[in-house]
């Protein structure tokens, strides 16, 4: 049920940005006006709020920008934010705009800053998961993610072609911070031989079970997705710990690096950007505060802010059997 307490909200993306923050700012700023609410934009995430730099915003202030990658409003991580003084600052901007809540697209920073601001000031915030990182609880997929996914997918399968035809063992980095979701993913969809991902400890072992049996395979390339936040180092570090166990091997590597935070969004993250966008309007008019919006199961949920930062999603384990049973 709607109450018509709220008359005006401000949107913002902040940390990370990822493709679909563009339609997911698309999607509240009309969501609010169908709803006729007016909204503001604010500029540089926190920062922005700190700075009093927030715009009115309108229908046609967000056309054309479905398809764009980054974010119109502009990212920031903002320290000033960090301090009861600085969160001060941001509310009393927002009290003298007659702003009355607020959606902020990010991820799990973003929402620890919603939490401390929705908290100290009864201020009514909902958030929307946007990240290319995947590792957000409460959601199946955060904006950004299917883009990035398909971008790696893209890249290994390039890189792919010149190690098959050197005969070589390539490992590249991918991104995700400390989440191996986008390496687990992107592994199984270029049929990587093997992974690296912080979730689990056993993966060396698992790679060196297979750098001794694949010669024997008589495999021509062999690519291996290294998360970056992996225990071991990166890339770099674990090919030159390879290099120097199994010198039959020609060792390449790549990182990928913010390739993967770039480009149009896909139509994933469009539609489930124009599907949170809406519903964290709808959310704020029916009295919702201090949540996350998600889609579970292809439906539209709401979980507490609090989850992000007590839980860490885990990785699903059969889908890292699974990267074993393929690559034999
Ligand atoms: O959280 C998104 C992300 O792209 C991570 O995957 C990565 O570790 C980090 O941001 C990089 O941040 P920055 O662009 O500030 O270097």
């Amino acid at each position: 049920m709607k109450t018509n307490k709220i008359k005006r909200i401000g949107v913002l993306t902040s940390g990370g940005d990822s493709p679909g923050m563009n339609a997911a700012i698309r999607a509240v700023v009309r969501g609010a006006i169908y709803n006729k609410v007016k909204v503001y934009g604010i500029q540089r995430g926190y920062q922005g709020l700190v700075d009093n730099d927030m715009q009115e915003m309108h229908s046609h202030s967000v056309s054309n920008i479905i398809q764009i990658g980054g974010t119109i409003l502009k990212t920031a991580r903002c320290m000033d934010f960090m301090t009861a003084e600085g969160r001060r600052k941001a509310y009393e901007n927002l009290v003298t705009r007659g702003i009355d809540a607020l959606v902020t697209i990010g991820g799990d920073g973003t929402f620890a800053g919603a939490q401390e601001l929705g908290e100290e000031f009864n201020f009514p915030i909902v958030g929307i998961p946007g990240t290319i990182d995947n590792d957000i609880c409460g959601t199946d997929y955060t904006i950004g993610y299917d883009t990035a996914l398909n971008t790696v997918v893209e890249a290994v399968d390039k890189i792919r072609d010149t190690a098959s035809a050197h005969n070589r063992l390539f490992f590249i980095e991918v991104m995700g911070r400390n989440a191996g979701f986008l390496t687990l993913h992107g592994g199984i969809a270029t049929g990587a031989e093997a992974i690296m991902v912080p979730e689990y400890t056993n993966d060396f072992d698992m790679l060196n079970i297979f750098l001794n049996s694949a010669q024997k395979q008589h495999k021509t390339s062999s690519i291996v997705l290294v998360a970056e936040g992996d225990e071991l180092g990166g890339a770099i570090k674990l090919a030159k710990k390879v290099e120097k166990d199994h010198p039959e091997y020609d060792v390449r590597v790549t990182i990928l690096g913010h390739i993967q935070r770039g480009g149009s969004p896909s139509a994933i993250d469009r539609v489930n950007a124009g599907r949170m966008g809406v519903s964290a309007v709808e959310a704020l008019l029916e009295g919702k505060k201090d949540m996350m919006v998600g889609l579970m199961n292809g439906k539209i949920v709401y979980s507490p802010f609090s989850r992000s930062k007590k839980e860490k999603r885990p990785l699903d384990p059969h889908l890292m059997d699974l990267i074993r049973i393929l690559s034999i």
